[in-house]
């Protein structure tokens, strides 16, 4: 340590592991909440509880007859504006009354804004996470560039029906690993060298995937939806809970620093009381550049199901679940054409509506309108807007990971520096977001719960199109963990 100028402490929600049992770790929470294992607590004398909405001004007080502590010797009572912590601590535990936020937000002035987000980047857990893919279309690419810099997953495997497609993604893995590219989905989930699969099959296949590698004891995170319906979701959370494995689903560009930023806006309060959010996702349908596009206008795709996941999964995240919904939808083409590829001018039948209109009351009491539709030729519409009693929040399209955000206080649009969400995000985030959480022991944020909440969210809107009325969502789930500067 002679030779260390200053010690930046930033590992938080960890797991004491017997060769982690010392050295320096842990700031988050004034050293409160950085473990939940071995006792940490008795060690601390103090737990954190929750966040209280807003920031407010405090004055940190030191304790005159500890003043002469090292960690706080040098330092006068100072004045800072914070968010609040609120914590169980134990009376008879001697304090120092330094508060740690004071020390974060020194960093934070002088750096970058994401002086402080170091913490927060996708760890690396002891051993890498041993992955398998399922499905080596399209989106494999968008993959294969995220997991190429990730040291928490290593790519060990690869199976697809089109055999062709599996070889040329072992081949575009990282340099010097080998990837096994193998016959069929049991042949990939019984190699020992796969501890999770990453299911990046059509919408039609997703839960039969899940239950192949839950039932052969491998944790999944796919692509969206979670399945194509209810039963198909509630079967996969089933086999999940049952082995004790996790399943994660896509939706991870919410974790990125444009969904982020803006949830962090609304939960400290910058636009006041949420009062409704606007989501629009308008286009002429996928079939002009995907060259095999009818599964998007099969039972499980259409534009709510196949785009309505980044734009619930964001407004979940911003606003919390839904608890009624109401809406109205049509199909205005009967066939579709092919605009790419070597199938281009054949034509398919849509077995989907394409446009949906819907209103979707959250918990909180928020309303947000939607529209998705494949059958806007051009719109100027905005992705995501909240209005809330004291301000307006245009947040960044949700199928992005960063993006501006801007506010509106009642004098024009101010763009909100990034200070939340993890840095340099891709598709694949989410699945070392689950990584990190096995290795932690914590939830994972991109979970098959909030996928599950959010497509019964959508299937419920359409049953509500159908049948003209509003209804219940009787599902729900708990708004993810932010993926916030100091890592909570
Ligand atoms: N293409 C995109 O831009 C995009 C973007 C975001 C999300 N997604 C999602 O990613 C998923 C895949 O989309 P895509 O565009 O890559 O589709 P794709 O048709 O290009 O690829 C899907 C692949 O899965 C394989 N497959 C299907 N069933 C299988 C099974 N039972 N076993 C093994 N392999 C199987 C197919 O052979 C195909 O190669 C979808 O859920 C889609 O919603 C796609």
């Amino acid at each position: 340590m002679d030779g260390t100028g200053i010690s930046v402490q930033c590992w938080t929600m960890g797991t004491i592991t017997r060769e982690r049992s010392t050295g320096l770790a842990g700031w988050h929470g004034g050293i409160i909440d950085c473990f939940h294992d071995h006792g940490y607590h008795l060690l601390t004398g103090g737990k954190f509880v929750t966040h209280p909405p807003g920031f407010h001004d405090h004055t940190v007080h030191l304790l005159p007859e500890r003043v002469d502590h090292p960690v706080i010797a040098g330092l006068d009572d100072f004045a800072v504006h914070t968010e609040q912590y609120w914590v169980l601590t134990d009376p008879h535990g001697t304090g120092l009354r330094l508060d740690h936020r004071a020390q974060a937000r020194r960093l934070r002035r002088a750096g970058s804004p994401h002086a402080d987000r170091k913490g927060t980047a996708v760890g690396e857990p002891l051993k890498p996470l041993n992955i398998g893919i399922v499905g080596a279309g399209k989106i494999s690419g968008a993959y294969l560039s995220t997991l190429r810099s990730l040291t928490s997953v290593r790519l060990t495997a690869v199976t697809d029906l089109d055999r062709m497609r599996a070889r040329a993604v072992a081949e575009q893995a990282q340099a010097g690993e080998e990837v096994a590219v193998l016959p069929s989905v049991a042949a990939l989930v019984a190699r020992d060298d796969v501890d999770a699969v990453l299911n990046l099959t059509i919408p039609a296949a997703h839960a039969n995937v899940a239950l192949a590698a839950l039932r052969a004891g491998k944790h999944v995170y796919g692509e969206k939806p979670l399945a194509a319906n209810r039963e198909e979701a509630d079967a996969v959370l089933a086999a999940a809970r049952e082995a004790g494995l996790r399943v994660g689903c896509a939706l991870d560009t919410v974790l990125g620093s444009g969904t982020q930023t803006a949830r962090k806006a609304v939960d400290d309060g910058l636009i006041g009381t949420p009062v409704a959010a606007t989501a629009f996702m308008t286009g002429a349908g996928h079939e002009k550049w995907h060259p095999d596009p009818e599964f998007y206008y099969r039972p499980g795709g259409g534009p709510l199901l196949d785009m309505g996941p980044y734009y619930l999964s964001a407004l979940v995240h911003l606003l919390g679940p839904v608890v009624r919904v109401t809406g109205a939808s049509s199909r205005p083409r009967a066939r579709r054409t092919i605009g790419s590829g070597p199938r281009a001018g054949h034509t398919f039948p849509v077995k989907v509506d394409t446009h949906i209109t819907g209103v979707l009351e959250h918990a909180g009491g928020a309303l947000s309108t939607l529209v998705m539709s494949f059958d806007v030729r051009a719109a100027r519409l905005p992705r995501i807007e909240v209005h809330g009693t004291a301000a307006s929040l245009s947040v960044p399209d949700p199928n992005n990971f960063d993006g501006a955000v801007e506010i509106h206080r009642g004098d024009g649009w101010e763009t909100l520096p990034p200070s939340a969400g993890y840095p340099g995000a891709g598709r694949g985030t989410g699945l070392a977001d689950l990584a990190e959480a096995l290795s932690d022991g914590r939830p994972h944020r991109a979970s098959a719960e909030l996928a599950a909440h959010v497509l019964d969210t959508m299937l419920t809107l359409m049953d509500a199109a159908d049948q003209g009325r509003a209804l219940p969502v009787t599902s729900t789930c708990e708004r993810p963990a932010p993926v916030a500067p100091a890592g909570h």
